[in-house]
Parts: C-alpha cells; structure tokens; sequence
C-alpha cells in the first residue's frame, strides 16, 4: 500500500490560514461554539452505543421501541436491536400531523425548464400510490428493485417507496453502461427494473430505456420493468409485452392506501454498488434505522439545520451523496430540498446561481470538481446574480485545494458563508468528519473533526496510533449507526477489506494526518483507487474493460493529476494483431464507455510495446504515474510505441 508522499505532505502542511464562524452565524447556529462541540463530543466519546440510542428513541418513529442500543460482534454490527421502523414514516408520515404538512419536501427543475414542487403530503401519496405499483407486481419484503432513471422526483418517490414496503433499492447511476448495469443486477438478483424512455443532458436525450433493454437480455433475474414517460415522443421505445409496463399506467390503477410497514432495525434498505481495488464493484449494504438515524443527524449539524431553509445538494441520487442528502437525510429532518436534472453548464454556464437565486438557497453543497470547472468558466456567470440567500457552504468527493476553496468562500460565500468540508464515504453512509459550522474554526483543505460519535484514529501498519502530523491509515475504533453492514453477498471480501489490517477498527482506505491542532488533513487513497470528478473508479475496472478489447493485449490504468476532474484516467496498453492509430484509440474509448460507461473513458490512451515490469512482474505503476503525470519525459509523439524498458530498469529496485 501507497505511503503518502513527502509532495502530499507539504501541501497541506503549509496551509495556515484559519477562518472562524462569523459571530452571528455562530449566535444562531444548533452547536455554536468550541466548548459546545467539545462537550457533546466527549459525552458520545465515553459511551457511543448509549449516545446514539437517546437520539435514535428521540429522532426515529418506533412501532416497537428497540432492547439493544448495539451488537457488536466484529465485523458484524446490530444498531438499536428488537426495534421496529420505517424510513418511508421516518421521512413523510411523522411530518404529516403538524405545519410541515404543506411545506415544499421537494422543488423539482428538469433539464429542459420543468418544473415540479412536492409538499410532504403529496410526496407521502406519491409514495404510497407507488409502493402499491411495486406490491402489484409482486415486488415483497427483501427483493430487490433496480433503479435506472434520471434525475426526476419519480427517483426519490420509487427510493421511498421501496423503503416503505421493505424492498430493497440498488440505484445504478444513469451514466452506465448496459454491461455494468447486468453485473449489478446479476450481482444483486434484482426482481423489478424501473427505468424512465429517456432523460435529458445538455439538451441531449440519454437513451436509458434502450441501454436497460440491452441490460435486461443478460440479466435474467429480473422480471418486470416499469418505464416512466420523460422524453415522450422525442424518443421512440420498444415495449416488451408482459415485462415492460408504463409507470403512469400502473400508477393510475393503484390505491392511495398504503400504511408504512413496521421493518426490523436492520431490514437491509439498499444496496450501492462502489469501486473497489479489484475489478467487481462492491454492492455497499445499508439497513434501516441507523442509517437513518445517521443520515438525520449528520444532515442537522453539518448544515446547521433551521427550518425555513431550502437546502440543495447538487450530487446524483446515483451516488451516496443523493442517497443521504437529497433523499434521507433532509426528508427525515423536514427540510426543503431542490432536485436538480442536468449539467451545470446547460444551458448556461451559470446555471446553478440561476437556481440558487430563483429559490433563494440557503445552503449549497457540492463538489471540488464543480467549483474548478466554475472558476475556469469565469466569475462573470457568479456576479450576474444575487447570491445572498446563501449561509452555508459544503464540499465532499475530495479534497479541496485551498485556492479552490478561498474561491468558493469569497465569491459564493460572499466572505460571510462557514465552508463545511465533509469527508466520507459510500460505506460510512454519512458524513463522519466535518466542521460544524457555528462551533469549529475552518482551515482551507482541511475536514477539520470528526463528528459527536465517530472514533477515527490515525495508525501505521502495525496499527499503532501515530504523532500529530504524520501521515498514516485512516481508521474507524468504534462503530457508529450509518455503517455499512456488509458487501452484498460476499462475507469474506467485508472482512478482508476493511477489518482485516487493523484488527478491531474499520479501515477506511485513506491516508491522512492530524495536525496539532487536532485537525484531519485526508491524503488520498491508499489502495489503487482514483478519484475522478469525486467519483471512484478502480483502476483495475478500467484495465479489465480494455483488456476485453480483441486488439488488447495487456493495460495499465493509473490516475494522473488534472486541474478540472482532480484526476484524470490515463492507460498504458500493448495491442495484439493492430498497430497503433488514432482510430485504435478511439474504438478503445468507445470500448471503455460500453463496458463501464462515460465517467471510464480514459483520458489518454498510449501505446507501449512493454509495460514496465519489476523482477517479480507486478507492473510498475509508480514509475507510469510518474510519467503520466509528465514527470518522466518519454516519447511526446502519443501514436507511437514507448519503450519503457530502460526507464523500468533504472527504477525496478525502488518499485519492488
Ligand atoms: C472517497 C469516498 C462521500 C460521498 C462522495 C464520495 C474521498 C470523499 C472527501 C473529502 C478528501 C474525500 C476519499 C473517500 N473523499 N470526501 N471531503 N476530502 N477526500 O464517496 O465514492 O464512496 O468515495 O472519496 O478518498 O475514501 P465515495
């Protein structure tokens, strides 16, 4: 595994600046000073299973009030034992008796200009007359729903509603491929597809429909899909009779009735699948109650929660991000959350200030690649708008170069908006180290502390704590609510993951320090992980995705520094029967596209007769990321086989 480098090192150890909450954010906020974090950190420190149980008796509708705050046999953890809950209640039902009744749950803007604003009560009838569709079709507790859709309230209805009758929803990110989508639902057995004829980008239609069908030939688990008319008659698409049904259709034919179901703690409520450092991606599995537990209360402190906001969360329901702070999160608090389909460049580059003035957002959240791509497209889209409703700034995906950040405090945040950096992952189910803005002081690229119950440690491999400022394994000494509760279907690769390195803790898979100020500073992967546009990607995915190409004989895939995505995806190939051409190339991005879908298309493609080897034949990515990333010069001309022979041999002691 990958040392932080002395590079990574000193980057974030010359960051010093330090931005505290201004006073009257502070005055107002839920938790608003150091001492009040302190306090309520040590409280959940000394006893964590019996912090979390006061507020899940307090947060979370109990049909039946849980025995056990928490069962821990490692690696297997049981929150709030013998309780009985719903999310679905825990996010529509209990808002329903007082005043948040007819408050906007969720204020819808499709890519072309519609536009659709949900109450609680709607959304609540939405949800049961779409829980009773998935009971028509046979859909029971513990089957598994597929979701392939756009960015459209249906998504979060069909989220919820599969929540409600306890079935279990594995939402695949509408930019896949149809090969990726069979290996997920072959991987989770999914009974039912929901799918949409289409979803828009950037003005273009995405044909989600066609890509499902092609899906569905090699998934055979599933039985029926229902189809929601986006796109209508701008895309033509094929029905199949007997599997493919019409969601308005079945919509129109079903009850509005349709009473939560009182669920087990840990009724599995989905499956996420996420890269991994081999290339099967990992089906994440969440339950019922602590992750919404945890999703409530992550939501609340970490955007101070009030309840006139409208808080908006640009992430895609596809990643966790949605999962937690489109849908669970700010649904169980109560909040109004904007949904937003489409590209933030279309059909302008200002595209989400436009949004943010039009429903005077108040909290915005998004990504470290979001706010490159808008300082590349200059301040010019920022200053034409009024952006004073916001108070509260977050990241997550990545870390955030200070530049960026000081861009984003002072531009977006008019130099008055706290930044909350949230570092977390598909696994954690929610944010585990942030700031809370009104209590904890900023420091540009920093994540700051770990929230009221969360254990992190920073160890060296033989799993001893580390001094301030030196780099080491991220790690988890307790477990905490939101955890995820296992790789679907495969016991052995939970435990070989994340609890075999560490014995006792769950191994996150970052590098990172904590300075002397006892601030986390996260340092990047540890294992061969890239992060691109904040989303993960196993190299080892892309390589086995070209290496399915009949012209490619071997591929290495390494992530290189690039100023909008964080990194870029460059691979090294050695070809069999072709020589190298442009047009080589592009049928190999084509290829990566089909096999994984856009977000795998590399970035560069080079040809090299050899790929660099050390003595005992591990490829030698160190040395190719190095010359990637343009610190080794060889061979410019980018058609033309590299030799990277005498550089290999230079390096091999080093590498191996
Ligand atoms: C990985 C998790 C959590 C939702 C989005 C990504 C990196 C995430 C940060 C941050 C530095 C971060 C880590 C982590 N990461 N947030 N604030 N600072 N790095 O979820 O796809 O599960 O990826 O993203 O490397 O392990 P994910």
């Amino acid at each position: 595994m990958a040392e932080p480098s002395q590079g990574q090192l000193d980057t974030v150890m010359q960051e010093r600046r330090v931005f505290p909450p201004s006073e009257e954010f502070a005055q107002r906020a839920r938790i608003g000073s150091p001492a009040a974090y302190e306090e309520l950190y040590a409280r959940a420190k000394t006893d964590p299973a019996s912090f979390w149980a006061e507020l899940a008796r307090a947060e979370l509708h109990w049909f039946e009030p849980f025995r056990t705050a928490l069962e821990w046999k490692e690696p297997f953890a049981r929150w709030f034992v013998g309780g009985t809950t719903n999310v679905s209640y825990n996010c529509l039902d209990i808002h329903l008796e007082g005043p948040r009744r007819n408050k906007a749950a969720l204020i819808w803007e499709g890519e072309p200009g519609d536009q659709r604003t949900l109450t609680y009560q709607q959304l609540h009838r939405e949800v049961c007359l779409f829980a009773n569709v998935l009971k028509n079709l046979g859909v029971k507790r513990g089957d598994v729903v597929s979701i392939y859709m756009p960015m459209v309230p249906e998504l979060a209805i069909a989220m919820l509603a599969c929540a409600r009758i306890g079935a279990i929803h594995s939402v695949i990110f509408a930019g896949f491929s149809s090969e990726a989508i069979a290996d997920r639902n072959n991987d989770a057995q999914a009974k039912v597809q929901l799918t949409a004829d289409g979803g828009w980008r950037r003005g273009k239609i995405l044909p989600l429909k066609e890509t499902v069908d092609a899906a569905l030939e090699k998934s055979p688990s599933v039985q029926k899909c229902v189809v929601l008319r986006r796109v209508g008659d701008v895309q033509e698409v094929s029905m199949r009779e007997g599997r493919d049904y019409w969601w308005d259709e079945l919509t129109a034919q079903a009850e509005a009735e349709c009473p939560a179901e009182p669920l087990d703690s840990e009724t599995p409520l989905f499956i996420l699948y996420t890269s991994g450092s081999t290339g099967k991606p990992k089906g994440i599995m969440h339950t019922s109650a602590g992750y919404n537990l945890f999703a409530k209360k992550t939501f609340e402190w970490v955007f101070d929660r009030r309840e006139e906001d409208v808080f908006w969360c640009t992430a895609d329901c596809g990643w966790i991000t949605g999962h937690s702070y489109i849908v669970y999160g700010p649904r169980s608090a109560g909040a109004t959350a904007p949904m937003h389909e489409g590209a933030p460049n279309w059909p302008a580059e200002d595209r989400f200030w436009e949004l943010v003035e039009k429903h005077r957002v108040n909290v915005l959240y998004t990504a470290p690649t979001a706010i490159r791509a808008f300082i590349k497209w200059g301040d010019h889209h920022v200053e034409k708008h009024d952006l004073s409703s916001l108070r509260l700034l977050g990241t997550v995906g990545e870390g955030i170069n200070p530049e960026a950040w000081m861009w984003y405090h002072h531009k977006i945040g008019g130099g008055r908006c706290p930044i909350v950096d949230t570092w977390w992952q598909t696994e954690t189910g929610g944010i585990m180290m942030s700031p809370l803005p009104g209590a904890i002081p900023t420091k540009p690229g920093s994540c700051t502390k770990p929230l009221p119950g969360v254990l992190p440690r920073i160890v060296d491999e033989e799993g001893r704590e580390v001094d301030p400022n030196h780099g080491g394994w991220l790690v988890m000494a307790h477990p905490w609510p939101g955890m995820l509760r296992g790789i679907w279907g495969d016991e052995e690769r939970f435990r070989e993951v994340y609890w075999s390195k560490v014995p006792g803790h769950y191994l996150a898979g970052d590098n990172a320090r904590r300075d002397s100020d006892g601030y986390y500073w996260i340092m990047g992967r540890i294992d061969d992980v890239i992060n691109v546009s904040g989303h993960r990607l196993s190299t080892i995915e892309v390589e086995s995705a070209l290496v399915s190409h009949p012209n490619v004989a071997e591929a290495a895939a390494v992530g290189r520094p690039d100023e909008l995505k964080g990194q870029a995806i460059s691979v090294f190939v050695t070809l069999r029967n072709a020589e190298p051409n442009d047009a080589l190339r592009d049928a190999l991005r084509a290829h990566a596209r089909q096999e994984i879908g856009a977000l795998a298309v590399p970035d560069d493609i080079r040809f090299a007769a050899v790929l660099p080897k050390t003595r005992s034949g591990k490829i030698m990515r160190r040395l190719l990321r190095d010359i990637a990333a343009g610190k080794e010069a060889v061979g410019q001309d980018t058609t033309t086989l590299e030799d990277f022979s005498v550089l290999a041999a230079l390096r091999s002691d080093e590498e191996s």
